[in-house]
């Protein structure tokens, strides 16, 4: 009876403990732009969990299990707040990269969302959403609306982008770098990193196992760095992992038809070199 009691009341406490923090759950994760101050980067998704408050909202101080965390939503004892629903797994290998992009003493455990622009450590030509570094643009940061409009035209006539949307945007996007950029890096690394993207915005924003994104969803996404949740967009309710990536995006890789223009990748290990 007395052990009934108490579990009793820890289940009250713990059931108004969660009731009550519904309402800071929201707060805390609620999107909020990024201030003067705030560092962002050239990717949309880690700018995206920065906008949410699931990595730091300054962009600093980013480290590898952070983003694991943030990727998948986080669980403590008040609350579960999931942002992408995204396995270890499936972006570990970037993450690692990421700490190359820093060349002082912390950039052992951490980095900032805005060094990871450093050009072919992770950063890329052939971009969905940024210019080249090498195109005379001098922007392969931010998001650009015209460079943008290729995967924003794509699947005319549908109100869903696809895999085999994705992979003729990617063949399409390729081929303006090939054609304007004299400094383009196309190896495998690059096509492997395009494609992983391509299958992350359709994984996140539609359903991981077709590969069928909503248009409206992803746009918003790209566009605001924003989740779309007033929208009506609700996390995927299965895992997205390295496998579950890697079959859709088997598709992608057929469609873009892809060929390598550059034989061999520059290692870059460091924001300010050594290149080998
Ligand atoms: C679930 C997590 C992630 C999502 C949803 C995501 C999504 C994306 C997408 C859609 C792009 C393509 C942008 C474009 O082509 O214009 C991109 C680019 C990029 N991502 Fe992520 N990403 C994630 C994790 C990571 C991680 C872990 C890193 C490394 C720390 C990273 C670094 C980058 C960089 C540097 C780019 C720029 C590549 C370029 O376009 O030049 N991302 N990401
Ligand atoms: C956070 O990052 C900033 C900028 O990279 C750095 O100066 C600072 O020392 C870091 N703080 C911690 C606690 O690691
Ligand atoms: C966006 O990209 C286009 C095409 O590369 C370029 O002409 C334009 O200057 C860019 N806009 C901005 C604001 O950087
Ligand atoms: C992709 O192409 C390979 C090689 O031609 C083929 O074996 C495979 O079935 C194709 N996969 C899809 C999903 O189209």
């Amino acid at each position: 009876m007395q052990l009934q009691f108490s579990s009793l009341v820890i289940a009250s406490v713990f059931f108004a403990t969660q009731t009550a923090a519904t309402p800071g759950h929201a707060n805390k994760y609620q999107w909020i732009a990024p201030t003067a101050t705030d560092l962002r980067g050239p990717c949309p998704g880690l700018n995206t969990l920065a906008n949410h408050g699931y990595l730091p909202r300054d962009g600093r101080n980013v480290t590898v299990p952070g983003i694991m965390d943030a990727a998948l939503g986080r669980f403590n004892l008040y609350f579960y707040s999931p942002a992408f629903n995204v396995n270890w797994d499936a972006i570990l290998i970037a993450a690692k990269f990421g700490l190359l992009t820093g060349d002082d003493l912390l950039s052992g455990t951490q980095m900032t969302l805005a060094a990871l622009s450093s050009h072919n450590i992770v950063e890329h030509d052939a971009s969905i959403s940024r210019n080249d570094f090498g195109d005379g643009s001098g922007d392969n940061v931010h998001f650009n609306e015209t460079t943008f409009s290729t995967l924003a035209n794509s699947n005319p006539g549908k109100d869903t982008y696809d895999t085999t949307s994705a992979g003729l945007v990617q063949k399409q996007r390729l081929a303006d770098s090939v054609a304007n950029n004299p400094l383009l890096v196309n190896t495998r690394k690059e096509f492997i990193l395009r494609s992983r993207e391509s299958g992350l915005y359709l994984s996140i924003f539609g359903d991981p196992a077709t590969g069928i994104a909503p248009k409206k969803f992803v746009n918003i996404f790209f566009r605001e760095e924003r989740l779309p949740v007033a929208e009506g967009w609700t996390k995927s309710k299965s895992l997205i992992t390295g496998d579950s990536l890697g079959i859709i995006e088997e598709t992608i890789h057929n469609v873009s038809d892809w060929t390598a223009t550059t034989s061999c990748e520059p290692l870059v290990l460091g924001p300010n070199g050594p290149i080998l």
